[in-house]
């Protein structure tokens, strides 16, 4: 049976699992305050450049959740920041059943979607693919990786199966684990070491372990979130040494440019606070220091802000 699926914050990541979802027989809308975006999708259909040339898919998209009605599945793609203003606003899409996936990158993305719509409806993972908004309509499929997909209490689920095999034919290479908080951690150690990085030094992601210096502030970013994780308890996904993990994502990533450059490149707020911000947080809660990690939070900061001023005085 056809699952019918929101894609809540569908910008580049959002879009291309929309589409994906689409291709393979779901009725999926796109969810976007973006109007550009959204008005050229309905137009045009949504663009994909990828390695194998470019296609068009024609994908239900709007800018108002109530066109869409209830749906089965509510996937969460927006910036972090947006997340409790994003869902509160598209309440009408649940019934008693729907469930709700977060992708998102960063940390309490879940916490606090649970707080909105219930945790009993939520479901959490993290996304190996790369995707950049090339404009609007048009998206670049930069890169695959596995979609990791769990319930909160880490139970095998009848819904969660269901998940596997819809996320399964669309190609988003679906991977069920018990132990979500260390994917979630898993993937934050990699965005602390790629996210403030490559939108700094404005590089793809490749180009970090190509320029010595930079390899170093990743490598030291890395290592103090690891310390933060161990003194946490967590066990990291993927098993085994975690620097080797990002420099092999970075590898697989290399011509990325990470959503964190994207967002900088665009005059948008960023998701350093649920990134770097998060081991800051948490290594002072526990008394690990993060030196590096603040360093990079705080340049990042300051890079957000000054670009905004720039661009107002521009006008
Ligand atoms: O945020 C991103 O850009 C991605 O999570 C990642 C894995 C760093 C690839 O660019």
């Amino acid at each position: 049976m056809e699952t019918k699926i929101a894609v809540l914050g569908a910008g580049a990541m959002g879009s291309l699992y929309g589409t994906m979802l689409s291709e393979a027989g779901e009725e999926v809308w796109l969810l976007n305050h973006w109007k550009e975006h959204i008005h050229a999708i309905r137009e045009k259909g949504l663009t994909i450049s990828s390695a194998s040339g470019d296609r068009s898919v024609f994908v239900k998209a709007t800018t108002d959740p109530t066109e869409i009605g209830q749906a089965d599945l509510v996937i969460v793609f927006v910036k972090s920041y947006d997340t409790r203003d994003a869902m509160s606003g598209a309440l009408s899409l649940l019934r008693e059943e729907t469930m709700v996936l977060t992708l998102q990158n960063g940390l309490g993305n879940a916490e606090q979607l649970a707080e909105i719509v219930g945790e009993r409806r939520l479901l959490a993972g993290t996304s190996g693919f790369g995707s950049t908004v090339l404009a609007p309509g048009h998206i670049r499929h930069a890169g695959s990786g596995d979609t990791m997909l769990g319930e909160l209490s880490g139970a095998k689920t009848t819904r969660l199966e269901e998940l596997r095999r819809v996320f399964d034919s669309a190609g988003l290479r679906p991977v069920i684990t018990e132990n979500l908080q260390g994917v979630v951690w898993g993937k934050l150690l990699v965005n602390v070491g790629v996210n403030p990085v490559t939108a700094l030094a404005r590089v793809k992601n490749g180009q970090i372990l190509d320029i010595p210096e930079l390899k170093d502030i990743m490598e030291r970013a890395v290592g103090e979130a690891f310390e933060v994780s161990c003194r946490k308890g967590i066990t990291l996904f993927p098993a085994g040494d975690p620097l080797e993990h990002v420099r092999e994502v970075i590898r697989r990533t290399k011509d990325n440019v990470s959503s964190m450059r994207q967002d900088i490149e665009k005059g948008n707020q960023t998701e350093i606070d649920v990134i770097s911000g998060a081991i800051v947080r948490e290594g002072n809660a526990l008394g690990v220091p993060t030196p590096v990690n603040a360093l990079l939070m705080n340049l990042m900061k300051g890079l957000e802000k000054g670009s905004r001023n720039n661009q107002s005085k521009l006008r």
